[in-house]
Formats: C-alpha cells, sequence, structure tokens
C-alpha cells in the first residue's frame, strides 16, 4: 500500500487554480528579478500576487516555515529565506511558490539570472529548464517513476552537472507533500507504476559542482557544500489519458 492519491475530477480542477495562481505569480515575480532588489521585496510582491486570486501562500505555517516563498540566491538550493539581501548583476536566484486554493496546492519553481550572467551560468540555466521537461516527458500513464528520474538525471549528468541526490520532488493535492517521493536520479522501469489523476511536483536541482548538500545554521537554507552554483525548476504536472499535462505552465 502507498499514499499516492488519485484525484478526482473535482479535484483537479481545484489543483489547476492553484496552479494558475503559482503560474502567473512566478511569472510576475520573475519580471522583477533585477540588480538593487532584495528577495524580502520580490517575497512580498509574490506573496500579493497570490492573494489578490484568493488564495492563501501555502508555505508560511509549513512546518514553521513564515515566508510564501523560498528566494535561493547562487551556491542556495532550495528553502532560501527572504531577507534583506540585494540581489546583484551576475547572481541567480531561484523562486519557489506555493499555494492552496479550495484546499488544494500548487507548487513551481524557477531559476532567474539577475542582469546578465555569464556563458557558463547560462548554460546551467537552460540544462535545468531540459532536465526537467525531459522529466515530465515520461510522466505518462503506464510509465513508472523511475523513468521521470533517470530521465531528469541523464540530461543533467550529459551537460556535466550533478543532480542533487537528498532533496525530491512530490505527489502534491490536499497537501502540499504527498506520496509519492520524486527522486531526480534512478533507473528507468524502477518504482511506482504512473496513472491517470496522478499529480507530480516535478523539480531538479543541478549543481555546477557536487551533488552534497549543507543546510546552513538558520534550518532552513539549503546550500551546495561545494558551494557551486545550484539551479532549481519544478512544475505542478498532471497525468492524463492523453500524457502529461504541466498545470503551472507560464507562457
Ligand atoms: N516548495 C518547496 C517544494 O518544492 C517546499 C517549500 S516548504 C517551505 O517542495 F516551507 F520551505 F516553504
Ligand atoms: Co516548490
Ligand atoms: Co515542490
Amino acid at each position: 500500500m502507498t499514499g499516492i492519491k488519485i484525484k478526482t475530477a473535482e479535484e483537479i480542477e481545484k489543483i489547476r487554480q492553484a496552479c494558475r495562481i503559482v503560474a502567473r505569480a512566478l511569472k510576475l515575480t520573475g519580471k522583477e528579478v533585477q540588480p538593487g532588489v532584495t528577495t524580502e521585496y520580490l517575497d512580498s510582491f509574490a506573496e500579493r500576487l497570490i492573494r489578490e486570486e484568493g488564495a492563501d501562500p501555502v508555505f508560511i505555517g509549513y512546518r514553521g516555515y513564515r515566508h510564501a516563498t523560498c528566494m535561493s540566491v547562487n551556491e542556495e538550493i532550495v528553502h532560501g529565506i527572504p531577507g534583506n539581501k540585494v540581489l546583484k548583476e551576475g547572481d541567480i536566484i531561484g523562486v519557489d511558490i506555493g499555494s492552496k486554493f479550495a484546499g488544494y496546492c500548487g507548487d513551481t519553481a524557477a531559476t532567474f539570472p539577475v542582469g546578465e550572467v555569464s556563458k557558463k551560468v547560462a548554460k546551467l540555466l537552460k540544462t535545468g529548464q531540459e532536465a526537467l521537461i525531459a522529466g515530465i516527458r515520461q510522466a505518462r500513464a503506464g510509465n513508472h517513476l523511475g523513468d521521470v528520474s533517470a530521465a531528469v538525471q541523464k540530461v543533467a549528468e550529459s551537460k556535466g552537472y550533478s543532480v542533487v541526490r537528498e532533496l525530491y520532488g512530490h505527489g502534491i493535492g490536499a497537501d502540499l507533500h504527498e506520496d509519492p517521493l520524486v527522486p531526480n536520479f534512478g533507473r528507468p522501469g524502477e518504482g511506482i507504476e504512473l496513472k491517470e489523476g496522478m499529480v507530480l511536483a516535478i523539480e531538479p536541482m543541478l549543481n555546477l559542482g557536487g551533488w552534497q548538500i549543507r543546510t546552513l545554521s538558520d534550518g532552513w537554507t539549503i546550500v551546495t557544500a561545494d558551494k557551486s552554483l545550484s539551479c532549481h525548476f519544478e512544475h505542478t504536472v498532471l497525468i492524463t489519458g492523453k500524457g502529461p499535462e504541466i498545470l503551472t505552465r507560464r507562457d
């Protein structure tokens, strides 16, 4: 027995709304990313966008977390806490936004360049997006979770990056984090079989250096152990009879 929930049509409609709200918030917050802004400015900007759509920022209160978003700069992988840090030209920032609407959640993230970044950094970001898309393509009924994981890992490692091994994507629905865990490494055919009506948050984290991580003394911020740059991209994806549907599309 696993705790994996197949969503009903009614549940999917609510998840869809929550996802639309975070997708819009991420798109508009991404446009605010520029040298000179603080991470707390971006956080309150995103929080307002979530609330004006009638949703709640689901990260607030999650295990005692106090902000609507996570803002992870440079070697910070995920769960960076918004604060008075000022972004500067050449930085990268991972913005992760979650909402709850009518009792259901949406979760999405992307890493944005701050002004101009080097070619090396731009390639890391491009590969992060490609790894996410490759994983999503495998999220089909009849495939296994390992097909998703292996696809992500293959794209990342073929370009010379490492994937974080101690943090995972997840099922999502009434709760932000549901079964199953969605690793970013694995072998094709392994793990549970995917079924129509499952909703997964797929979220690769790619490092320029090694995959090892460390948690800062704030208890939240996760950084690369070797202080190399890291990027994070996340979509909430519904498995339909016709293949994967990205519920947090921004275009
Ligand atoms: N959004 C993160 C994830 O992708 C979880 C953030 S939990 C928080 O799963 F408490 F840090 F906000
Ligand atoms: Co997230
Ligand atoms: Co997530």
